[in-house]
């Protein structure tokens, strides 16, 4: 036995003595990490040159639908007619770049935002530069009232112009927006309103666990512990309505203003009881969150319940999930590199707060090279300047199938961030 380990010591020294490399090299080699920050820095002024002085906020890009498929994902033999009066109408201008209808699109933020962290991951000025001209664009969001979303919305864009270059009116904007999101609580039903649209009394979505950061830093910022709690309070609400016994959850849960539950169902996924692949992303990033705030275990466990549903019920060779976990497995069923992004930069949070956190990390890892590849990370020039290709934003609704999204690629750029922090990569030694 000793002998054989003793060879395979010497034939490892051999091969690397000859081809001049150290025995590490594989598992260090970051070409794909490099790859990823140059095309998201090439793509993103290559945006920013297009659009110009008008400052619009690129979303995603134009997709129609085709109601066969959309009937195949949904397993249904026809639409009803309240599925076909959902469908957004199909845009004449399919394949071009589709902007954010103004700054109080849920996903205003993202750009500004993506525009931060690729300057944090470079440090070129010009992204500096650009960052600060789309994030003051978003400046009247401050007094916006009217969404969870909220949340998103400034806290990547002004949350991120306050940590890389802060100034006492972005912090003031961010105080201002935390205030608004706190008067969207009932504190008979111990949670934040996600939505004002819809026939729902009071719904509360799944995406609304990412809105809780702005609270967070709210408390950090003020040193006001109120901002927490709440936050706390929706988030422990929201454990014991939203999840199944498997711990997938729903995504839109609605309360009576007794605060028992008018209706558990779904928006964005495939029915009322499967697990959207999104939702779960946003979930499990949620409870990271909350467990790091606050060290109450209950939330740490929630996260790796979640973080195990999610690499249990994975069905794709690279980890990038069907647009739905309970999607119909076929090659024509579109991913959505949106939740894999989401996921990746969750866990890789996961794997600091808990004692041995490497599987976390590894699957984390798996999830980034997948994206870096050819086969998510766009060639520079195409893809009409987004980062990744193939997510899905919504479905059921015939809107963004397939497509580019902006929050893919800012997550893709903040797991990115917390990967190289937790490695401790320096972008310049790559
Ligand atoms: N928060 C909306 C979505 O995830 O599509």
């Amino acid at each position: 036995m000793k002998k054989i380990s003793l060879s395979c010591f010497i034939a490892v020294v051999a091969l690397c003595v000859f081809s001049g490399c150290s025995p590490k090299q594989p598992e260090n080699d970051y070409t794909w990490l490099k790859q990823g920050i140059e095309t998201a820095a090439l793509q993103l002024k290559f945006t920013v040159a297009e659009i110009g002085d008008s400052i619009r906020l690129p979303r995603s890009i134009w997709t129609g639908y085709d109601t066969d498929f959309l009937c195949h994902q949904l397993d249904k033999k026809q639409l009803t007619d309240k599925d076909s009066a959902r469908l957004k109408p199909i845009h004449d201008n399919l394949g071009s770049r589709r902007y954010c209808f103004s700054i109080y699109d849920w996903t205003s933020g993202f750009f500004p935002g993506n525009l931060w962290l690729a300057y944090q991951l470079t440090g070129d000025e010009s992204l500096r530069e650009s960052a600060v001209k789309f994030t003051n664009h978003l400046y009247p969001l401050r007094e916006y009232k009217g969404t969870h979303d909220i949340g998103f919305m400034m806290n990547c864009s002004y949350g991120n112009a306050n940590r890389l270059s802060p100034a006492d009116s972005v912090r003031s904007a961010l105080i201002q927006t935390a205030d608004n999101l706190c008067g969207r609580f009932n504190p008979e039903i111990g949670c934040i309103r996600s939505w004002n649209f819809g026939k729902w009394n009071f719904p509360v979505i799944i995406d609304n666990m990412m809105n809780l950061d702005l609270l967070f830093y709210a408390t950090r910022l003020t040193g006001d512990d109120k901002y927490k709690e709440l936050a706390l309070t929706h988030a422990r609400t929201t454990m014991k309505n939203h999840f199944r016994d498997d711990y997938s959850s729903y995504h839109v849960v609605s309360y009576n203003n007794d605060g028992t539950v008018e209706k558990k169902c779904t928006h964005q996924g495939k029915s009322d009881a499967s697990s959207w692949a999104r939702g779960q992303a946003w979930g499990l990033y949620g409870y990271t969150s909350c467990y790091r705030e606050s060290k109450d275990v209950q939330f740490l466990r929630q996260a790796e319940n979640i973080a195990s549903l999610i690499m249990r019920r994975v069905k794709t060779e690279d980890a990038v999930p069907l647009w739905d976990y309970d999607a119909p497995d076929t090659p024509q069923t579109p991913r959505d590199a949106s939740a894999a992004a989401i996921t990746a930069s969750a866990l890789i949070e996961l794997s600091t707060l808990v004692e041995d956190g490497q599987a976390y990390m590894e699957y984390a890892g798996k999830l980034l090279k997948s994206l870096s590849s050819d086969g998510y990370l766009a060639k520079p020039g195409t893809n009409r300047g987004f980062i990744l290709m193939h997510s899905t934003g919504s479905l059921p609704n015939g809107s963004e199938i397939d497509t580019p999204l902006n929050y893919a690629d800012y997550y893709y750029l903040e797991a990115l961030l917390r990967y190289m922090q937790v490695k401790e990569i320096d972008y310049k030694h790559i």
